[in-house]
């Protein structure tokens, strides 16, 4: 029988960032929904029933069960008394009741894989995509990316690689303060120190500043990229 045990989750320790990072995949054929469903309280088992194919429905399951078994680890609790509460815009969150150290955490996912990033009292934000070769990038680029992320590709040696730090950066620092897609991706722009050191480089926002957002981009692996916004000072 497969269980939470068989999904291998690698944990990441950030350079740049105060958060930990945990990875792992969820696509193993092996891994039976019944064994992480039990996890699940009653307002993710109607969620399990709402997805449409069975990728979305291994997918939200497995996840969740392994965010509830790492969790638990952080605040010592039983994996499935943990209660979530949720933002305006979707983002989970911890009932405070259960959350004396102030723990925060935001997940993702992306073909097979899934990125877990938490940390002690500060706002945190991950994202993981697929390195997809094929992809228009830079008809992406021209749509959402900011007027300095444009013209860094362009002088880019690794335009693609680039790319995707880019485009996972700015969604990790989106999921970080929970707004989604509803803070417009050009209001901020992510660029590189001269160590290639991701760091925020305009954030056209007048109650927050670049100088309060740390960024970090492992290299976990190279069919993905992997990204975490922290904001370091409130
Ligand atoms: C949050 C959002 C960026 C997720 O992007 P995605 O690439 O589809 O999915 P990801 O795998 O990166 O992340 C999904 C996870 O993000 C988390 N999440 C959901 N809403 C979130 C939010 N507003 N902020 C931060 N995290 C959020 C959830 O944990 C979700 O996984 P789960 O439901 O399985 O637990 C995107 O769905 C979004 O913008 N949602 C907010 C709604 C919104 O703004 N709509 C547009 C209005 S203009």
């Amino acid at each position: 029988m497969a269980s939470n045990d068989d999904v291998d989750m690698n944990t990441i320790p950030l350079l740049n960032c105060p958060a930990m990072l945990h990875t792992g995949r969820y696509d193993h054929p092996s891994l039976r929904l019944d064994d992480f469903q039990k996890d699940l309280d009653l307002v993710e088992l109607e969620r399990l029933d709402r997805c449409r194919s069975n990728h979305a429905r291994r997918q939200f399951c497995i996840v969740r069960s392994k965010l509830r078994h790492l969790l638990a680890g952080y605040l010592d609790i039983v994996p499935e008394k943990i209660r979530f509460q949720y933002g305006n815009l979707g983002k989970p969150y911890i009932d405070s009741d259960q959350n004396h150290t102030g723990i925060c955490f935001s997940v993702a996912h992306s073909g097979g894989w899934f990125a877990i990033a938490v940390s002690h009292g500060k706002k945190v934000g991950v994202d993981i995509e697929l390195n997809r070769p094929g992809l228009k990038i830079h008809r992406i680029a021209e749509h959402y990316f900011a007027e300095a992320e444009k013209v860094h590709l362009e002088k880019s040696n690794d335009p693609s690689g680039d790319f995707f730090k880019i485009w996972t950066a700015k969604e990790a620092f989106l999921k970080a303060r929970g707004s989604g897609f509803a803070f417009a991706l050009n209001k901020f722009a992510v660029g590189f120190d001269t160590n290639g050191i991701p760091r925020l480089d305009r954030l056209d926002d007048v109650t927050d500043s670049v100088a309060n957002w740390a960024l970090d981009i492992p290299g976990v692996d190279s069919r993905i990229t992997i990204a975490v916004a922290v904001k370091t000072r409130e």
